[in-house]
C-alpha cells in the first residue's frame, strides 16, 4: 500500500473535499497516513480567504522540500483555493510542487498522477467543470455520527473583501436527488447528523428545490436525527426556510448567518446589499419562528474607511442581536478584490484594537449563552469518546460541545442530559 497524507486547511467545504480526494485515491492504491514523514504523496488542500491562511501553504512546502529529497518519488500536490487563485505561480514559487489542483478539478487527481508518474512534467488544473466532480467521485466509504455533505457550491454575491467567487466560482447547486442518495450512503455508514455546505448554502436551488423543501427531504430518512446548514447570506433567507425552523423537527435551532458589520456604509462598502436594520428584522422573524434559535455570524473589522462610528454601530449590532457565538477577523487584502485597492486602509494597531473590543463582547455572549443552559435538561448527540476515560462527547441542540459520563455504546444515538456546568469552551452534564 502507498500511503497519502492530506492535510486541510481552512472551512468545512475543504474538510468535506479532503475525504473525497482521499477516497478517490483508494482504488489507486493509496491509504491515508496522519503525518507527511513517510508518505508517498502528500496534498495540501489550501484556504485563500485571508492572508494568512495562503502564507501558511508556503512555509508548509518549505518544511516539504526536505522530506522529498530524502523519499524519492513522493509527490506533492497543492490543492483547493490556493490553488485556484495562484495557480502556476505555485510551482514557479515552490518547484517542489507536482502538481496543482482546483476544488472543482480534483476528481482529475488520478490521471494527474500518472502524469506525474511518467515525469511528464508538472500538472496543473484549474478549470471550473462545474458539477463535473460530483459524477466521478465514488461513493462515501465511512462517516463519523455528524457528517459534512456538500449541496452548493460557489458564489455570485461578490462582496468586495472576498476571493471566493474567484475560487470556487459562480454558484451552482447539485440536484436535489443526487444529495438525497449520498444522504443516504452517509446514514448507512453511521452518519445521524448532517451538516449541508455551501458558500451561500441558503440560495440552493436543485432545479426549483429550494434549501427548505431539500431539508424535509431529508428529514424523511430513517435514522437520521439531526440537519444543519451552513454558511448562509441574509439576502437568501427566504420565507420556506424560515418556516422550516419552525416546522421541521430534524433541523436543528441554530444558523450561521453572517453580517460582516453593523455600519450601512461598511455594509454598503461592502456590497453586502442590504442595512443593518434588514438584518435585526430578519433575525426577529427566524426567532419567531424559531424563539430558541442560537444565532451566529462572521464580523470583519478595519474593513477600508471604517471609521470610530462605524466599528460602534458593529457592537451595537451585536448587542442588539446576542450571538450564541461568532467568529471575528481583521480585514485582509486579496489580490483582485474591489477592497484591496480602496483607499484609506485601517492602520494595523486600531484593526488590532477593535477586534480586540469585539472578540470580548462576543465571549461573554458566548458565555452568557452557555450559562443559559446551566441546569436545563437538553437532547444530546453522542458523537465520540472524551479525553477523560468513561466522558463521551457530543452537541446540544445548539452545537455546544457537551462532556458526560457516558458508555461507549451510546455513540450515534441521543440521550436526555442535564447540563450541569461551563467550562472555558463546553458544558458538562450527566445523563438524565
Ligand atoms: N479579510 C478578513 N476576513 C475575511 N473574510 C472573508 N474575506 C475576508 C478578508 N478579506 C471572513 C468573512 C467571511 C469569513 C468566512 O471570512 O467574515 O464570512
Ligand atoms: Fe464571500 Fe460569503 Fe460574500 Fe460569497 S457571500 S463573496 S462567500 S462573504
Amino acid at each position: 500500500m502507498k500511503k497519502v497524507f492530506v492535510k486541510t486547511y481552512g472551512c468545512q467545504m475543504n474538510a468535506y473535499d479532503s475525504v473525497k480526494m482521499t477516497d478517490l485515491l483508494a482504488p489507486l492504491g493509496y491509504a491515508a497516513t496522519d503525518a507527511p514523514a513517510g508518505a508517498d504523496m502528500v496534498i495540501l488542500n489550501t484556504c485563500h480567504i485571508r492572508e494568512k491562511a495562503a502564507e501558511k501553504v508556503y512555509s508548509e512546502l518549505g518544511k516539504l522540500k526536505q522530506l522529498k529529497r530524502d523519499r524519492e518519488g513522493m509527490l506533492i500536490a497543492v490543492a483547493g483555493c490556493v490553488a485556484q487563485a495562484e495557480g502556476e505561480e505555485i510551482v514557479r514559487r515552490a518547484p517542489v510542487v507536482d502538481m496543482v489542483v482546483g476544488p472543482q478539478s480534483y476528481h482529475r487527481l488520478p490521471e494527474m498522477i500518472a502524469r506525474a508518474a511518467r515525469s511528464q512534467g508538472k500538472a496543473i488544473e484549474t478549470d471550473f467543470p462545474a458539477l463535473e466532480k460530483f459524477d466521478t467521485l465514488a461513493p462515501p466509504q465511512s462517516s463519523g455520527v455528524s457528517s459534512f455533505l456538500t449541496v452548493q457550491e460557489g458564489c455570485d454575491k461578490f462582496c468586495t473583501f472576498c476571493v471566493v467567487p474567484y475560487t470556487r466560482g459562480a454558484e451552482h447547486s447539485r440536484p436535489a436527488q443526487a444529495i438525497l442518495t449520498e444522504a443516504c450512503q452517509l446514514v448507512e455508514k453511521g452518519a445521524r447528523e448532517l451538516v449541508l455546505l455551501g458558500q451561500n448554502v441558503n440560495a440552493y436551488d436543485g432545479d426549483g428545490w429550494s434549501l427548505a423543501r431539500l431539508c424535509d427531504a431529508l428529514a424523511g430518512i430513517d435514522g437520521l436525527q439531526r440537519i444543519r446548514y451552513t454558511t448562509s447570506h441574509p439576502r437568501d433567507m427566504a420565507d420556506d426556510l424560515i418556516v422550516a425552523h419552525g416546522d421541521n423537527p430534524k433541523l436543528m435551532p441554530y444558523l450561521h448567518l453572517p453580517v460582516q458589520s453593523g455600519s450601512d456604509a461598511m455594509l454598503e462598502a461592502m456590497n453586502r446589499q442590504h442595512k443593518a436594520d434588514d438584518y435585526r428584522r430578519l433575525v426577529d422573524r427566524i426567532r419567531n419562528a424559531r424563539p430558541d434559535i442560537a444565532m451566529t455570524s462572521d464580523f470583519i473589522v478595519g474593513f477600508p474607511g471604517e471609521s470610530d462610528a462605524d466599528f460602534e454601530a458593529t457592537m451595537q449590532l451585536v448587542r442588539d442581536i446576542g450571538y450564541a457565538t461568532a467568529f471575528s477577523f481583521k480585514y485582509s487584502k486579496r489580490p483582485g478584490t474591489p477592497a484591496s485597492t480602496m483607499r484609506k486602509q485601517v492602520a494595523e494597531d486600531v484593526k488590532a484594537a477593535r477586534l480586540d473590543a469585539l472578540q470580548k463582547l462576543l465571549l461573554s455572549q458566548q458565555h452568557a449563552f452557555d450559562d443559559s443552559q446551566i441546569s436545563k435538561t437538553l437532547p444530546v448527540l453522542f458523537e465520540k469518546t472524551a479525553r477523560e476515560a468513561g466522558q463521551l462527547m457530543g452537541r446540544t441542540p445548539y452545537l455546544q460541545p457537551v462532556h458526560v459520563m457516558a458508555d461507549a455504546a451510546l455513540i450515534g444515538t441521543t440521550a436526555n442530559v442535564k447540563i450541569e456546568r461551563r467550562t472555558a469552551n463546553s458544558l458538562h452534564g450527566v445523563l438524565a
